[in-house]
């Protein structure tokens, strides 16, 4: 077959979807912020690890500059248009928490709050960083995870009951679909 070539408008199309997360950090004045981020990878087992690559001029970043440490909470497919509003504002203008009536839960080893309706979440503090372009790409050490009990089986997520929300591109979301046991 003589399949013809498309070139997308962006390379990391070709990368999409991708599972996206709400950072919640700790600013300067007490002030609590969210944004919401899908250029995340988990990095090593064995020293407990993830990457996540944030654009340099969001508060996001001043805070974690200030505070050194972050909660990775994980959405469901029923938060898309809250994940899409604190992706497309700053807190630096607005108060996200208060506007999109986020609700916080205290962690158990960071001083960083999570968001109570994540299905899953995890405490992270900075490692070091790589400045690429406009993003400072920070290694997190993992310093606790869960996932809910309810929505969580042998595979991990339990598909049926937590349907991981995952970014396209703008304002396009998927779920993810059926799971398959390979062997
Ligand atoms: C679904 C989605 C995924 C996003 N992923 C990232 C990301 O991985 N890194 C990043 O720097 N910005 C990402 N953004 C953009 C930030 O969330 C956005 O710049 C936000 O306004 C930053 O908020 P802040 O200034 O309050 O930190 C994403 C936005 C959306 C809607």
């Amino acid at each position: 077959m003589n399949a013809e070539e498309v070139k997308p408008k962006r390379f990391y199309y070709i990368l999409h979807p991708r599972p996206v997360v709400v950072i919640i950090t700790r600013c300067a004045n007490g002030k609590i912020n969210a944004m919401s981020a899908s250029w995340i990878t988990p990095v090593s087992e064995d020293h407990p690890t993830i990457a996540v690559a944030i654009d340099r001029t969001s508060f996001t970043h001043e805070c974690l500059e200030y505070s050194g440490e972050a909660t990775i909470n994980i959405p469901s497919f029923i938060h898309a248009d809250l994940v899409y509003k604190i992706g497309t504002s700053s807190g630096r203008e607005i108060d996200k928490i208060e506007r999109f009536r986020i609700t916080l839960i205290g962690s158990k080893k960071i001083s960083t709050p999570r968001w109570s309706e994540a299905v899953g979440w995890l405490e992270v503090k900075v490692d070091r960083y790589i400045d690429i372009g406009e993003v400072r790409l920070y290694v997190f050490n993992v310093v606790e995870s869960y996932m809910r009990k309810d929505v969580a089986g042998e595979w991990g997520w339990d598909t049926r009951k937590a349907s991981i929300l995952h970014h396209g591109v703008g304002r396009a979301f998927y779920t993810v679909g059926r799971v398959l046991l390979a062997g």
